[in-house]
């Protein structure tokens, strides 16, 4: 590759993803079980950081290799990046995030990737179905539409099990109290009797068709981001009901079910991969049974990634000469696997050459 191997990351072109240490400036509790973090972007790393609302950065597990995915969830202006962090049980980053992370630490972070929220300019009446944690990027997206003065009526359905643990409450009251006639935001509750019983329970696609039929007028654009199961029942119930395919978009932030990537039959020397990331093209062999993305992090480190689990998306590019077979797709919609982008930490090529362009 024309980009030495060993360089550190702040070496590495500019416009390229990249990782900074940004400092934590303010923790707020959300729930008992979730903190809000927000994180000072210095003003020279100002544009790097610039995100379209639905974005994610992947951040660096302290002292390890490994990373993970965090939705941005701030308001139009804000200059400053803030996430939501909800504790898994014996996760062991947001575990650290919740006991142990104080104003004052640094982060590794990356600038913002991801595709969430690509769908939604041009959308006058968005939809979004958000169960848990997956309130992050659609109380983003959320807040940028009703900004824009075209944008008729945005819905909000949040799901949770109580009022207690619903993430972002008092910003989405506030921007019901802000926008009273455009938001339409819907609290359903599957622990917490309500008035009323159709929003007590959980949201499947009979309770959602319920919903829709009772309190959703028209909408041009869904938003679904939640548990993988939820998730993919309900983008199903809408595309039967003729929702058509481009306008249902999914974010996952876990895959309960991840298939193993096939591994096909690779010529035996491997394949040479020509990559293009961040203006610098190069060569690299793929050995046989790797993936894309870890023949590139040989000679590449500022690759970019996350899961490595086909969920996050980070590792997007695509294919411009030669075939890959991918495993999980998780993060790719329909239209983008058709264009020939593939998720490179699913991706194993098949012939004696490829071509990638990350920067596509
Ligand atoms: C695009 C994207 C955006 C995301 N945005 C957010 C966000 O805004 N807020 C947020 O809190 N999280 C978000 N996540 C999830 C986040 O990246 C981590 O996966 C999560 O915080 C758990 O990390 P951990 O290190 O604490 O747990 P780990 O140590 O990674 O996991 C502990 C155990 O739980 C399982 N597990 C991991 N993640 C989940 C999950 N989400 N649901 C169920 N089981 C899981 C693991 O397989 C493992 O068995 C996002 C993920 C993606 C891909
Ligand atoms: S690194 Fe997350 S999809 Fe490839």
């Amino acid at each position: 590759m024309s980009a030495p191997a060993a360089e550190p990351l702040s070496a590495l072109p500019e416009h390229g993803p990249a990782f900074h240490r940004l400092v934590v400036t303010e923790l707020r509790e959300l729930t008992d079980d979730a903190v809000a973090v927000r994180l000072a972007v210095p003003e020279d790393l100002r544009a790097a950081y610039g995100y379209q609302p639905g974005q994610h950065v992947a951040v660096g597990v302290p002292g390890d290799e490994e990373r993970r995915s965090y939705s941005l969830c701030g308001l139009p202006g804000e200059d400053d990046l803030r996430i939501g962090v909800r504790r898994l049980p014996g996760g062991r980053f947001s575990h650290g995030v919740l006991d142990t992370l104080r104003p004052g630490d640094a982060l590794e972070v990356m600038t913002p990737a991801g595709r969430f929220g690509a769908g939604l300019p041009g959308l006058v009446r968005p939809a979004f179905v958000a169960a848990g944690s997956g309130i992050t990027p659609a109380l983003a997206m959320a807040a940028a539409a009703l900004a824009d003065e075209t944008v008729e009526e945005v819905t909000v359905l949040a799901c949770n099990r109580t009022q207690a643990s619903v993430m972002f409450l008092e910003e989405l009251a506030a921007l019901k109290n802000r926008y009273p006639s455009r938001l339409q935001l819907v609290h359903l509750l599957t622990r917490e009797a309500q008035e009323s019983a159709l929003l007590s329970g959980r949201l499947d696609p009979e309770r959602l068709a319920a919903v829709r039929a009772a309190l959703v007028g028209p909408v041009d654009g869904w938003f679904l981001c939640g548990p993988q199961s939820m998730v993919t029942e309900l983008r199903a119930a809408l595309l039967a009901d003729g929702v058509p395919t481009g306008a249902v978009h999914v974010e996952l932030f876990h895959a309960e079910t991840a298939a193993p990537p096939p591994v096909p039959d690779a010529p035996a020397t491997g394949t040479l991969a020509t990559v293009r990331l961040a203006g610098l093209v190069g060569e690299v062999t793929v050995r046989p049974g790797e993936v894309v993305l870890d023949a590139l992090l040989r000679v590449r480190p500022d690759a970019p990634y996350a899961c490595k689990g086909g969920v996050c998306g980070t590792c997007r590019a695509r294919v411009v000469r030669g075939e890959v077979v991918m495993g999980a797709t998780w993060a790719l919609e329909p239209d983008e696997i058709e264009a020939g982008y593939v998720l490179t930490c699913q991706s194993h090529p098949t012939g004696e050459t490829l071509e990638v362009d990350y920067d596509a």
